[in-house]
């Protein structure tokens, strides 16, 4: 199966990561802002109600609007003199224990990495606004426009959201990951509405919820725990649509289309995998004397090291591609190999409190 990112992998013990080690080529991948992407335009002139049941989304979208100035508590203090999450949620504060520092400092790199990650899940937010407008113009029915639309406004509010948050609360607004940026190209750039549709809406949107929601479990802060908590309801609304048009697009392709999608949809998801967070651990890693590379080699070589990393993707990814057939037994012992998904019984003790949570 073609890989993506070939140029930047390397193994790391057993495990094939993929590694951006150059200062000077992260530099210019993220300062290269201006992408041209095909957008086909389409025209309807039915503008009566063809699918009801997004027409009803839409109208369910126009009742559940928030507004992220106003319906926010932002006087809810947050800062790294709390654990703002459980201490198992952070890698870095975990290997900073390991390694003898003391609580202030694994609180303080806790915060960190939370910053880090709330950092990726608005640029991922930017994207999702730029790939809805790009809906917009392209899918074919009115009700589809109007929906996609609503989404627009959504994935604004997101990104509003995500930069209050870390503007007023966290200080710093990290700078993309460069593993995410070059994903996150991949379907901007995609050729028809059904690979948007399939790349935002089911794999993205299905991980950025999947880990918004893990995170809500292991919150310790209110403003965190309510930012998310709205977030994730206007998500839902988005899987939802992500699943209706998929549904059709599925029907309607043919064997060897619907082995393409299979394949992209691996190869994207592997490729984010296969970062295993060495962009994070590089940026933040040095701060607290700890090694990425070192880390990397323990976490995949721990026993239950799949049970850890699937856990964002069999939250919502893999159980929404095998409902769509879009993952199948010809690529599922990858998947497994990779750590991206194991059986839901391994899981049950840690999806236990995640669940309760919601
Ligand atoms: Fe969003
Ligand atoms: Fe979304």
């Amino acid at each position: 199966m073609e890989k993506l990112i070939r140029e930047h992998r390397r193994q790391i013990g057993d495990f094939e990561v993929i590694e951006f080690a150059d200062e000077g080529e992260v530099e210019l991948l993220r300062g290269r802002v201006d992408i041209p992407v095909p957008v086909d335009l389409h025209w309807t002139w039915e503008y009566g109600s063809e699918v009801a049941e997004l027409r009803a989304l839409y109208e369910k979208g126009k009742g559940a609007q928030w507004n992220a100035e106003r319906d926010i508590d932002w006087s809810v203090p947050m800062s790294a003199d709390e654990w703002i999450v459980v201490p198992e949620a952070s890698l870095l504060a975990q290997v900073a224990k390991l390694m003898g520092q003391d609580e202030a400092t694994q609180r303080r790199a806790a915060f960190d990495e939370i910053a880090y990650l709330l950092s990726q899940l608005l640029h991922g937010e930017q994207a999702a606004l730029q790939l809805c407008g790009q809906l917009t113009n392209a899918c074919e029915k009115m009700d589809e426009k109007w929906y996609a639309a609503s989404q627009v406004v959504d994935e604004a509010r997101h990104v509003e959201v995500f930069a209050k948050l870390i503007q007023r609360k966290l200080g710093t607004i990290h700078p993309i990951s460069p593993t995410l940026k070059i994903l996150l190209e991949k379907l901007l750039e995609a050729r028809t509405v059904q690979q948007k549709t399939l790349g935002m809406q089911t794999l993205f949107e299905g991980m950025a919820v999947g880990i918004m929601d893990l995170l809500r479990s292991q919150s310790r802060n209110a403003l965190l725990s309510d930012v998310l908590r709205r977030v994730e309801q206007d998500e839902a609304r988005h899987a939802a649509f992500g699943v209706l048009m998929m549904r059709r697009v599925v029907r309607e392709s043919s064997p060897e289309e619907r082995a393409g999608m299979e394949d992209w949809s691996f190869a994207l998801l592997e490729a984010l995998n296969a970062n295993q967070q060495l962009d994070m651990l590089r940026l933040l890693g040095p701060r607290y004397g700890i090694d990425p590379e070192a880390v990397v080699r323990m976490m995949t070589a721990l026993p239950n090291f799949a049970e850890l990393n699937s856990l964002s993707y069999m939250h919502t990814v893999v159980p929404n591609l095998k409902g769509l057939g879009l993952l199948t037994e010809r690529t599922e012992g990858e998947w497994r190999r990779l750590g991206m998904l194991c059986d839901r019984r391994h899981l049950e003790a840690l999806l236990t409190p995640l669940e309760s949570a919601g």
